[in-house]
């Protein structure tokens, strides 16, 4: 589709300009000592190792795996809707299928380890470890206590880290997870990470975090932080970000419930690649995701993020994702509406929308999904950026660019289509953080 709408798009480039915030490259490390050299030396290694040169075959797996669940699932999506409201568990989507409804699941939390599905597929985080049980939400930032979440993360080994009981943790400075090998597990634990910092996944590799609440995260001071068992740094101030993923690889969050942070709800930068975030539930924000903080970084040219199943839902601005450089895959995602635009970039990012429910507001300036930042349509036309099977509500539109025929590359042998647009309500039914109970399906 060629529409372009100039006056929407000077109007959002002038927004855009005052609203851009470049996080520092040093990512808030005041001295650079040879620890975090080392791990920055790893991290590199990791994004080479993590990085798919053949991003459409992690495309194709997602659509592959979703469409054989779902086959299973067939009446029409307000029975659906209704159906898996009440009763028996129907895990909606192919992610869920894989652990939601055994009853079990908390004598067999470890299956979670084999369900991401996407660029980061095969996120393992503590599946070798031991059991690490929260007990205690209190935070301090040198001395972390034995049963903390901050002692927790620290420890060089792997880890599965649950949580007694419900509780609200209020950080008192990022939590800063450099270690690898970490699961946090919020299931049955009711766990708000809230009226503090936010999390920092940095130079590290083979972390999962699911069932949280993040909200309400302020700017931290910075100051000495303890970061592994051996060594703890001076930081500078953290912006605010719900969860900011720096140098790292193989992420996978899930069913987390994320809202009014004070920067970004996620941001994922400098090298960060091998990234799934599904089944959460964003609200009430204004940037909501970052990936790839500036026009410098080349390094976020390997930089691969599936964004599934998620709901984009009330009170969002803008950012859903705003993307520079990669390959994002946006997969049958649920925007409710959206106060400047959806999905955003510049520095010629990949992005591919397949299945996606996309509903305006009723303002006219705002109809249109896509902003290209910084850029004439001379340049931006030739980035690929492909919307298939996509379901437009109150006159959204998307502009695709780039080469029509990328997208067949994606038809390959073990193609099979994604799920349509229409299906979303259903697929995203559980989306956000869940309420778990021991003995019954979650
Ligand atoms: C799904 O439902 C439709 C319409 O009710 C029907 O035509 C189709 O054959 C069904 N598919 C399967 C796999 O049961
Ligand atoms: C982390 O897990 C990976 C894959 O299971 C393993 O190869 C690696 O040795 C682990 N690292 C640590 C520090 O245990």
């Amino acid at each position: 589709m060629a529409v372009s709408s100039n006056i929407s798009f000077s109007l959002l480039g002038f927004f855009l300009c005052f609203m851009a915030i470049i996080p520092s490259l040093l990512a808030h490390i005041a001295e650079y000592d040879d620890y975090w050299r080392e791990r920055e030396l790893q991290a590199k290694e990791n994004l080479d190792k993590a990085y798919n040169p053949r991003p459409e075959e992690v495309a194709n797996h997602y659509n592959e795996h979703a469409a054989r669940i779902m086959m299973g699932l067939n009446s029409t999506r307000r029975g659906m809707r209704a159906k898996a409201k009440r009763g028996p568990c129907h895990a909606t989507n192919p992610i869920d299928h894989c652990w939601r409804c055994n009853r079990n699941w908390e004598k067999n939390r470890k299956r979670l380890a084999a369900c991401s599905l996407g660029f980061g597929r095969g996120t393992t985080g503590g599946k070798h470890g031991e059991f690490y049980v929260v007990t205690d939400p209190s935070d301090n930032i040198l001395d972390p206590k034995p049963g903390t979440l901050r002692h927790a993360v620290i420890q060089k080994r792997p880890l599965w880290i649950t949580f007694a009981r419900p509780m609200m943790i209020r950080l008192e400075q990022e939590l800063i997870i450099t270690t690898d090998n970490k699961t946090i597990d919020g299931r049955g634990g009711r766990v708000h990470i809230a009226y503090g910092a936010g999390i920092t996944i940095q130079y590290t590799t083979n972390i999962i975090i699911h069932n949280l609440h993040i909200h309400d995260i302020l700017p931290g001071k910075g100051g000495m932080i303890r970061d592994s068992e051996d060594h703890y740094g001076l930081r500078t101030e953290s912006d605010g970000d719900g969860i900011s993923i720096f140098g790292a690889t193989y992420v996978w969050l899930d069913h987390l419930s994320m809202y009014r942070c004070s920067d970004g709800i996620i941001d994922a930068i400098q090298g960060s690649t091998a990234i799934t975030i599904s089944n959460c539930h964003f609200t009430d924000h204004s940037d909501v995701m970052l990936f790839g903080a500036n026009d410098a970084t080349v390094l976020d040219n390997k930089m691969q993020i599936t964004v599934a199943l998620n709901i984009f839902g009330r009170g969002l601005v803008q950012r859903m994702p705003r993307c520079r450089f990669g390959f994002i895959h946006v997969v049958n995602n649920d925007y409710t509406h959206w106060l400047m635009y959806a999905i955003g970039g510049s520095s010629h990012p990949t992005i591919v929308s397949q299945g996606n429910r996309y509903k305006a507001t009723f303002e006219k300036l705002t109809k249109e999904v896509t902003v290209r930042i910084s850029a004439q349509q001379s340049v931006w036309k030739n980035w690929n950026w492909i919307s298939e099977g996509d379901l437009f509500l109150n006159d959204a539109f998307f502009i695709s660019s780039g080469d029509v025929k990328y997208i067949k590359k994606f038809h390959g042998e073990i193609w099979m289509p994604y799920r349509p647009g229409r299906l979303v309500p259903l697929l995203t039914v559980y989306s956000g953080a869940l309420g778990c109970k021991v003995g019954k399906p979650c």
